[in-house]
């Protein structure tokens, strides 16, 4: 018993502590410690090479994460959400989670999506924008639309966990 507190104390205090700081970029505010896991992404990435090359790999996912993010915070119906958020670790957590959907061989280090978003109360309205934003990004990015279909199909089952009112 007593043993078992230590490693629940090691895991809470020490070990996925130091996983998170790991993966931090400068300019990142800490977050209360969780288990980093692949598994948080919220969904099993595709096989082979020809999704990460139809979003021009690290590079063109860069471009649509930052396009989405610039929408979605400039736009009415979302900006007060991204008001007091995390900008810097949002884009790096954003972007591991597609490269790794998109199997361009990332390790996704963020929090799970229930996790990420229990706080923020976002309405199925909210959902709708963002998935606008992302479409527009892909677009620019020349994404063909069936692609982006695809991968929009691999996030729709991560909305009961965003989606909380
Ligand atoms: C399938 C849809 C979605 C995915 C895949 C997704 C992905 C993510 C990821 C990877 C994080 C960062 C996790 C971390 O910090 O460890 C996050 C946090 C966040 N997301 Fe989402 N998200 C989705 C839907 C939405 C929507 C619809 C909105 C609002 C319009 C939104 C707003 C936010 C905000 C504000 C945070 C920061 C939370 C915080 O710092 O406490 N997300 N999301």
């Amino acid at each position: 018993m007593r043993i078992a507190l230590l490693f629940a104390l090691m895991a809470v205090t020490t070990g996925p502590a130091l996983a998170q700081d790991a993966h931090a970029v400068p300019g990142e505010e800490p977050v209360d410690p969780y288990v980093v896991s692949d598994a948080n992404a919220g969904a099993t990435p595709f096989e082979g090479q020809a999704m990460w090359a139809a979003f021009n790999e690290g590079e063109g996912v860069g471009r649509i994460v930052d396009q989405m993010l610039d929408l979605s915070a400039a736009d009415p119906r979302t900006a007060g959400i991204f008001v007091a958020t995390d900008m810097v670790r949002l884009r790096r957590t954003l972007r591991e989670q597609f490269c790794y959907i998109l199997n361009g061989g990332c390790r996704y280090t963020g929090r799970s999506m229930a996790d990420a978003h229990d706080e923020i109360g976002l309405q199925p309205a909210d959902f709708g924008a963002l998935v606008e934003h992302l479409q527009t990004a892909m677009t620019a990015e020349g994404v063909p639309f069936r692609t982006q279909n695809r991968f929009l199909a691999k996030l729709a089952p991560m909305r009961p966990d965003t989606v909380t009112r």
